[in-house]
């Protein structure tokens, strides 16, 4: 990306959980790879009261712990890159100081510069940040034609549809449609963006992509980690907020989209808006019957956590897509947290006229061992006339070896420099997941809180 004009990260929460685990291994991938602009800086804003060296040494640490893959010079080198400035979000000083250093930095680079702002920080700070952002000028580009702003805003997209609105329009007050990026990494995921190749791509499967030949789809987000260290943030949110929202949503609208005219980033954004906008809304008798919330034992003794917390770390949802193509097909929705394996797949199982048992089954494993599968039935050798399932499959690490697959957010990084913004949400995408998780959320306390032991499949094991 060496012609992109001289960039400025600005990470709000880079002493956060996500900037050291995802945010800067990601930088540091793309810029070993030289894939950021040839001039770069990085702004890191948080609270901690860390000098010059304290920061570098914060920074080294969670970058070699997370990777050790880089060869020392390299690490130093992008470390250079990065300054720090302290502050509290909410005091206009910080972003007085944040304004003189980006124009330090312009001076240094000779031009008005690109400036992608990244909130990694929870909903209800985003508010404070922008309307302080906005008070410094700073979402303002410093040129017409060369140099934007873009903003990066993280999931949770608000902490309820009221907060989305709300936050909506915030921003469309201080940025245009087309340099506001909503993150759900999930789109940058390569197995997930390979659905829509698989599905489009291959002749063999769209005919059947419908009510008559599929029966039911599952979507599955499990995990093995506990909370963590995330608790005290984890408890204000929940899993159906956390994860049901965002990623399991995109997952459904991916697999049940139509075919986007052109594929585009606004085509492929309106047909997974299209899907959200259709689910059915699980309410009243349906909610105690298709849905299903559930906490693991120990988890009211994490650090963080307030006792007697009624906070899901599982759910399970069934839910319907209103359309003709997926007319009375169940879509079942699960995720969890401190489970037996970590595993996030699709499994779309087909209609068996003869045999319910007797099924074909497509798996699309989004993570770990990414690949896709299909089961088939064939006749066991020998006289008697009885069948067996087998598996005809596909493995990435079949085709790259041991390359690892670059991780969603170097995507996402690269795309929001690019200015591409098919792998983010729009504003329609979000709020569609809202509306559909809503009534679930504000029904909640009328659903008994099932418990499931730590390394289980779950309350419905
Ligand atoms: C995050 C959630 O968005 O996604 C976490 O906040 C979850 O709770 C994580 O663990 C899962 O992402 P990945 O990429 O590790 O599957």
């Amino acid at each position: 990306m060496s012609e992109t004009a001289p960039t400025i990260f600005i990470i709000f929460g880079i002493t956060g959980d996500l900037a050291g685990r995802k945010l800067l291994p990601a930088l540091l991938a793309l810029y070993s790879k030289q894939l950021l602009p040839q001039q770069f800086s990085i702004i890191g804003v948080a609270r901690r009261p860390f000098n010059r060296e304290e920061f570098r040494q914060f920074i080294r640490e969670h970058i070699n712990v997370r990777t050790g893959q880089y060869r020392e010079e390299d690490v130093k080198h992008f470390i250079d890159h990065i300054e720090y400035e302290q502050g509290v979000f909410d005091n206009q000083d910080l972003y007085t100081r944040l304004a003189q250093r980006m124009e330090n930095i312009q001076t240094r680079f000779k031009q008005c510069s690109n400036k992608l702002i990244h909130l990694s920080v929870p909903p209800n700070l985003c508010e404070n940040i922008l309307n302080r952002l906005a008070i410094a000028k700073l979402h303002v580009p410093c040129a017409d034609k060369f140099g934007w702003t873009r903003i990066l805003v993280e999931k949770p997209f608000g902490n309820n549809i009221d907060g989305a609105v709300k936050l909506e329009k915030l921003l469309g007050s201080l940025f245009a449609e087309d340099q506001i990026f909503r993150i759900d990494h999930y789109l940058a995921k390569e197995s997930l963006q390979n659905i829509l190749t698989f599905r489009f791509v291959n002749s063999l499967f769209e005919p059947l992509w419908n009510q008559k030949f599929i029966d039911r789809i599952h979507i599955r987000l499990l995990e093995k980690e506990e909370v963590g260290i995330r608790a005290p943030f984890y408890d204000q949110v929940g899993a159906l907020k956390d994860v049901g929202q965002n990623h399991v949503l995109q997952m459904l609208a991916l697999i049940a989209m139509e075919k986007p005219v052109g594929f585009t980033a606004e085509t492929i954004r309106k047909e997974r808006a299209k899907v959200l906008k259709s689910l059915e809304i699980v309410s009243g008798k349906a909610l105690k019957d298709h849905v299903c919330r559930a906490q693991y034992y120990g988890y009211e003794k994490e650090k963080g956590v307030i006792e007697g917390s009624p906070t899901e770390t599982y759910f399970m949802i069934k839910c319907f897509v209103g359309n003709s193509r997926w007319r009375n097909v169940p879509f079942f929705l699960e995720s969890g947290k401190a489970l037996k394996e970590s595993k996030t797949e699709i499994c779309v199982y087909f209609k068996s006229e003869d045999d319910p048992d007797r099924e074909n089954v497509l798996i699309f494993r989004i993570q770990p061992d990414e690949g896709i599968k299909i089961r088939f039935w064939i006749k066991t050798p020998g006289f008697p006339m009885t069948v067996e399932p087998k598996t005809l499959s596909f493995k990435y690490s079949e085709l790259t070896g041991h390359m690892v697959l670059p991780d969603a957010y170097e995507k996402l990084i690269y795309d929001a420099i690019a200015g591409d913004q098919t792998l983010f949400a729009s504003t329609d995408e979000v709020m569609y997941a809202w509306k559909f998780i809503t009534p679930i959320l504000q029904s909640w306390a009328n659903i008994p809180l099932a418990h499931y032991k730590k390394g289980s499949m779950g309350p419905l094991e």
